[in-house]
């Protein structure tokens, strides 16, 4: 302020706030990015695909009854793991697909007698050119596999979590696959800074450049499930999300039957669109649907 210029507060006051004013401008900027905070929270969790909606619950019996005369036939690659179980125990149930075919890199071993009919191929991903012929013919599939850093090294997650899933959606698409379906993660950003979540975010938009009919990603929280393998730091997390009140475990973490629900709910829903990306609401939203499945 020039010499001449008028004090704006015509009170002669310093310009300077003192530390009252600075600790309540403080606490105002606090209160500030804890809304932002959620505000950002809460519309991630709106995104697109958000409240699929119960409003199909009635329709569900008589869209499964049209999908099942289609006689499609399904490939499910992680079948082994506890999403791709789930799913295929799923599928089963609901006599949904003609012909279903696990692509895993070990055959499976199923006492039930509803499992007899299931194909097995048995491949190797790090030739998984010389298998072709295991991904030709399948008019949909499920990607449900994964491992992670802690298991396989950071270059052996990047490896199974972003070069086996491309590679396999690849020859899924030269074998005639129309719709792919990818367990994806929350979170999932190519340009994230953390490793799992670049990946994840990576592979679905390599993914999404192959051009498939159809293209549905799905990023759900934390998997709440008995995991059959020992992961302590992953059991602490669904414990913790386990002893939260439901509405707030509710936008971070969702139990593996409701991703298997809303993954099926969704298939045999015809969509006029080519991509759908479910976040973790609109799981829940979708998967519950209806209570074939307990979660
Ligand atoms: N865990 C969570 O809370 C969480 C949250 C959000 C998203 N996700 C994602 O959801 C997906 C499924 O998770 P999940 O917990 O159901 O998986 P999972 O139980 O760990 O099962 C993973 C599947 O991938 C296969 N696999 C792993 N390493 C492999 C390799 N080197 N070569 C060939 N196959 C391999 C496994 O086969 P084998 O049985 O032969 O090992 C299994 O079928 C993953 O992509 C994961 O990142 C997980």
């Amino acid at each position: 302020m020039g010499r001449g210029d008028a004090d704006p507060r015509g009170r002669g006051d310093s310009l300077i706030p003192g530390p009252a004013a600075l600790s309540a401008a403080a606490a105002a900027a606090a209160a500030a990015a804890l809304l932002a905070a959620l505000l950002l929270l809460w519309l991630e969790d709106a995104g697109p695909g958000a409240g699929s909606s119960m409003a199909k619950t009635e329709a569900l019996p008589k869209l499964r009854e049209d999908f099942r005369m289609q006689n499609k036939s399904v490939f499910i690659l992680g079948a082994s793991g506890e999403t791709g179980r789930v799913l295929l125990k799923e599928i089963l149930e609901q006599n949904l697909f003609s012909k279903i075919t696990l692509i895993g890199r070990r055959k499976l071993t199923f006492d039930e007698e509803a499992y007899k009919n299931v194909n097995q191929e048995v491949v190797d991903f790090e030739k998984l050119d010389d298998y072709a012929s295991a991904f030709q013919g399948h008019d949909v599939g499920f990607c449900c596999l994964g491992t992670t850093r802690k298991k396989a090294g950071a270059e052996g997650f990047v490896r199974v979590d972003r070069d086996y899933v491309l590679k396999s959606a690849e020859l899924a698409k030269a074998g005639g696959c129309k719709h792919f379906n990818l367990l994806s993660s929350k979170g999932a950003d190519k340009s994230s800074n953390f490793l799992y979540l670049q990946v994840k975010g990576e592979v679905e938009a390599r993914v999404e450049e192959l051009q498939f009919e159809r293209y549905s990603v799905f990023r759900p929280g934390v998997l709440l499930c008995d995991r059959q393998e020992s992961r302590p730091s992953e059991w602490l997390v669904r414990k913790f999300f386990g002893s939260l009140p439901e509405s707030w475990a509710h936008g971070y973490s969702v139990p593996v039957a409701t991703v298997v629900r809303a993954m099926l709910n969704n298939a045999v829903n015809p969509s006029g669109k080519k991509k759908e990306l479910l976040d973790n609401n609109a799981i829940h939203d979708l998967g519950k649907a209806d209570d074939s499945l307990k979660p």
